[in-house]
């Protein structure tokens, strides 16, 4: 958080694609976790000018309830409907096989690349 903060703070127009909670419809206001774009599109793992990059993370006991998946496709429809985005990029430790089924069920594609030892994945709608 606050590594978001202070990038908010040098780069204000950062904002909107910066830190979210992730919060629950019912009950209300419970949060179970937080995500945020990587930056404005450009700032990705394969620095492509036209993708965004997101990051999200799920607390333990809210886990394996889909959340991670709709809090990622709503990032997406989010990012096309208000600034025209039609390229993500996610990059996942090949260890972390939640997060790879994630990428799996939103029809990510691998590209081949590997940045800092992160498998990189791409959609394009
Ligand atoms: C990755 C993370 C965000 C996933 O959150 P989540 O809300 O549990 O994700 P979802 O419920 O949408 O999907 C998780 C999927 O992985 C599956 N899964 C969970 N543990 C698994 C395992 N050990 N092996 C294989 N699949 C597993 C779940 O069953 C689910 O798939 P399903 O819907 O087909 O059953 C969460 O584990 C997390 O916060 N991890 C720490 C931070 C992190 O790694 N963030 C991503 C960085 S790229």
């Amino acid at each position: 958080m606050r590594f978001r903060r202070d990038q908010v703070s040098e780069r204000p127009a950062w904002l909107p694609w910066s830190l979210r909670a992730i919060v629950l419809r019912d009950p209300a206001r419970v949060m179970v976790g937080y995500a945020n774009f990587h930056g404005p599109p450009g700032v990705n793992d394969l620095g492509r000018p036209d993708a965004a990059e997101a990051g999200y993370t799920v607390f333990e006991p809210y886990r394996s309830r889909g959340f991670a998946t709709e809090t990622a496709q709503a990032m997406m429809d989010w990012a096309a409907r208000e600034h025209g985005v039609r390229h993500f990029i996610s990059g996942v430790a090949p260890n972390n096989a939640p997060s790879l089924r994630v990428n799996d069920k939103l029809s990510f594609a691998r590209t081949g690349d590997v940045v800092d030892g992160e498998i990189i994945f791409e959609l394009r709608r």
